[in-house]
């Protein structure tokens, strides 16, 4: 990489624990800190270098802790400070930082800024948040929140409304208030004093949200925000930050991504996540992956941010369907058809992050109606059922993209439970840990967690993953995702069948002179076989 030293995170691989989910230690149902030092092991062995923890802070738990009552504490379902400052040091003992998940857009209503904010409107923390004068009943505007409902809340006391994007429990934080902007500069020092890795930014693209003029995303303040908190809360330590953002462009991107290091280390970006909704159903229901766009979009971001930005890479994480039942086949060739989706995105330009229990192939879950927890789903059961929706309407669309599907409690063993926890799980087990546990896996050469330990060590071996350029193949075929990554010295040729039936390889004879790394099946045919993938590499002094 131009003999230039380039950031740890560059060639990291960041694994995303779901804490309630992960694994519980002391036995109220519900995954904890303790937990998380417990399967420690497990990561390391898996080989990643960097847990971003979904929060852990104190929070009512409207929004599982996405409604953040105190930054600077550690709820009790999950623990104390002292289990925090213990993970930390054993985690760093094992070479992997903890990147913790900053929920800056918005706190909870219950955090003591709103308690103070609502008292009065001289009160110095009213303008921590976003109020406007109105009467009851008639809001300033017509925007939604997120969760249902209007995105203003009245408040008698004060006769204004405050704002709220997501819950009326989540009450958005004012970022033109400098004073508030500088409460949570404080807060990030105070994280990266006690020795955490860096940050994830929720929902980073609405911190400049203009409600007046109905913008929520991408505001026009929002980049100098952002490079404000770098310059003042990020510099000097070798912290990661990856901002939220489903509104970025890879325009955008080049700006949050900056090389120059004065925005942020990356973005996740949802353009390859939004294709698969439906307009106008976005929450309720997904078509089949329009494949050649997938191709596309994912490309344009590789080449549009080579050198000139910073790719994160993800297929899942905790408010998306798990990826084999969402692109693949969660059945007959689960275990291939997960293989085939990590080595697809090992292959690529960026950052990967792997969301728990994707390295075990874990699928969707077919719940029953009250097995649901997460508040969108709640809502959505709740809005349906007022639409006018069967039961068995509303099921099937919780089931394709419920974000629960996502929050099953991992699967570490065929014990009761799954082996997550020793009580009543806070959310129900997916019945199919009895053959999809991480025990299974981890000694099995062959199995999916395998395939995403070898990737994730031929990521440290060859620099060409971190650094090489890349380039589409084949780009109007209908079924086979191909691409090829090269720097000096070393090119890499990624093939994979996307989909379940077998294919003529086009690019056999391009690999005459190259050499395996990786498959996902025992043997090379001529053919392509169902989510058959292969990466391929040689020197380009033609040494193999
Ligand atoms: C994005 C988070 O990932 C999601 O879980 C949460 O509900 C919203 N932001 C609101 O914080």
């Amino acid at each position: 990489m131009n003999g230039i030293a380039q950031p740890w995170w560059k060639s990291a691989v960041i694994y995303q624990v779901y804490p309630r989910s992960f694994m519980d230690a002391n036995g109220d149902g519900m995954g904890d800190l303790p937990g998380v030092i417990s399967k420690l092991d497990y990561l390391a062995g898996l080989g990643i270098d960097a847990i971003w923890l979904s929060p852990v802070f104190r929070s009512p738990q409207d929004d599982n802790g996405y409604d953040v009552s105190d930054y600077q504490d550690i709820d009790p379902l999950f623990g104390t400070l002292e289990d925090m400052d213990r993970l930390i040091a054993e985690a760093k003992k094992r070479g992997i930082r903890i990147i913790l998940d900053m929920v800056l857009n918005h706190s909870s209503d219950e955090h003591r800024w709103f308690i103070e904010a609502k008292k009065s409107r001289d009160n110095p923390y009213h303008d921590f948040y976003v109020w406007r004068d109105g009467e009851a009943g008639t809001p300033p505007n017509d925007m939604p929140a997120s969760f249902g409902g209007p995105a203003w809340e009245w408040v008698p006391e004060l006769k204004q409304y405050y704002f709220h994007q997501y819950s009326v429990k989540q009450p958005d934080l004012n970022w033109e208030n400098p004073a508030m902007r500088q409460e949570l500069y404080k807060i990030l020092h105070w994280w990266a004093a006690r020795g955490v890795g860096g940050f994830r930014l929720d929902v980073v693209d609405h911190f400049g949200k203009d409600p007046d003029q109905k913008i929520r995303v991408a505001g026009p303040r929002l980049h100098e925000y952002i490079r404000e908190l770098s310059r003042e809360a990020l510099q000097g330590a070798e912290l990661v930050t990856v901002g939220e953002a489903w509104s970025a462009t890879t325009d955008s991107a080049k700006l949050y991504s900056n090389p120059d290091g004065s925005e942020l280390s990356m973005v996740f970006q949802f353009e390859h996540i939004k294709l698969d909704r439906v307009p106008g159903r976005e929450n309720r229901e997904l078509m089949p992956l329009p494949f050649l766009q997938f191709k596309e979009v994912l490309s344009r971001w590789q080449t549009e941010l080579y050198e000139k930005g910073w790719n994160s890479l993800f297929w899942e994480n905790h408010d998306l369907p798990r990826c084999v039942s969402r692109w693949g086949d969660d059945g007959e060739y689960r275990e291939t058809c997960a293989k085939m989706l990590a080595i697809l995105l090992f292959g690529m330009q960026g950052t990967p992050y792997i969301y728990q229990g994707q390295e075990l192939g874990m699928t969707n879950v077919d719940y029953a109606l009250d097995d649901y927890r997460d508040i969108g789903a709640l809502n959505h059961i709740r809005e349906m059922r007022a639409e006018g929706y069967s039961e068995a309407e509303i099921l099937h669309s919780l089931h394709t993209v419920s974000r629960d599907n996502a929050r099953t409690p991992m699967q570490w063993s065929t014990e009761e439970n799954a082996g997550f926890t020793k009580g009543k799980p806070w959310l129900r087990v997916n019945p199919n840990y009895r053959t999809i546990n991480a025990e299974a896996q981890v000694n099995d050469p062959d199995s999916v967690y395998a395939c995403y330990r070898a990737l994730i060590s031929l990521r440290k071996k060859y620099p060409v993953f971190a650094d090489g350029r890349y380039a589409l193949l084949l780009p109007e075929h209908k079924e086979l995702f191909a691409y090829t990554r090269t720097n000096a010295e070393e090119e890499l040729l990624v093939v994979c069948n996307f989909y379940g039936h077998t294919l003529q390889n086009p690019l056999d004879a391009e690999t005459s002179d190259m050499r395996l790394l990786i498959s996902d099946y025992p043997d090379c045919r001529e053919t392509l076989r169902p989510y058959e993938a292969r990466i391929y590499y040689r020197t380009r002094t033609g040494r193999k």
